[in-house]
């Protein structure tokens, strides 16, 4: 029997944003690529700081790993990527799925962003098509569009392993919500879809997790698992069922804690905006407009 390749996972749970950065690798002193970093960020202060991704600087030399790429699943509304901060200590090259410049069309808009600022998605070391095969050393990974919650969102699929980004969260939790700019539940339901069509046994890395109740900290499930338990996309729910349900949850929802200053950063692809002729970087709050 032909089996896919079973790369080597180091998922970081960052408990302030709930969110999972991954180092996927073939081996120790292989290539890898990190998957939707942290640049810590303390909205009291507007102070950013670096130990989340220290972290993964340390697991990375622990290993002796060499980064080839940096990658988004998209553009985040819950955390500032340190994208970076991990280029400049750790090489490698930045990517995010190409419909980013959608978003950036967007979110010009609603911050009213400097005439220079690129919606090409240029601010990004490469843009993926979707389907698009790129090779991690000797690991090959295949970029999967799966919009919904947005519209640039991308899943990397790398031998059993799939990096869902905002599409599946855990099966306890259900979905990732719908209601940001070009966001669509019908899209994301035929993106987790195609997800959950790909055999029993892939293993399904999430983006992140909300544990209830007492559970722990989870982010790794499978195929099998979430077909047979997702609350909110197991099997025999329809189209017209999750839209429903997901419509009806998202307008509960309050807007992320970090929404405002993470996309102004992360459509930047983490850079800040230009200084003020201080010298400063200042981020901003549209009022009435989100
Ligand atoms: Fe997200």
């Amino acid at each position: 029997m032909n089996l896919p390749p079973h790369p080597l996972v180091h998922g970081l749970f960052d408990p302030a944003t709930w969110t999972v950065t991954y180092v996927v690798y073939e081996k120790e002193g292989s290539a890898c690529a990190i998957i939707d970093s942290v640049l810590d960020y303390d909205p009291k202060s507007g102070r950013t700081s670096n130990e989340s991704a220290d972290r993964v600087i340390a697991f990375v030399r622990e290993k002796s790993l060499n980064v080839q790429w940096i990658l988004e699943t998209h553009a985040h509304a819950d955390h500032l990527t340190a994208a970076p901060y991990l280029k400049a200590h750790l090489g490698g090259q930045t990517a995010i799925g190409h419909h980013i410049t959608a978003v950036q069309h967007v979110f010009k808009g609603i911050f009213n962003l400097e005439a220079s600022f690129k919606e090409d998605g240029s601010q990004f070391g490469h843009l993926l098509q979707a389907d698009e095969i790129f090779a991690i050393g000797n690991l090959t990974v295949k970029a999967m569009s799966v919009p919904g919650h947005t519209p640039a969102c991308m899943a990397y699929q790398i031998g059993d392993a799939v990096f869902v980004g905002d599409t599946l969260f855990m099966p306890d939790v259900g979905s990732a919500r719908c209601d940001f700019p070009g966001g669509s539940a019908k899209t994301l339901y035929a993106s987790a879809r195609k997800i959950l069509s790909l055999p029993d046994s892939t293993r399904l890395f999430m983006c992140h997790d909300y544990p209830p109740n007492e559970r722990e900290v989870r982010f790794e499930t499978t195929v099998a698992e979430q077909r047979a338990h997702n609350i909110h996309l197991h099997d025999g729910i329809d189209e017209a069922e999750f839209v429903r349900m997901r419509h009806a949850r998202d307008a509960t929802l309050d807007m992320p804690v970090l929404i405002l200053p993470a996309v102004q950063v992360n459509i930047r692809a983490g850079a800040f905006p230009p200084q003020d002729d201080n010298g400063v970087s200042y981020l901003k709050i549209p009022l009435n407009a989100l």
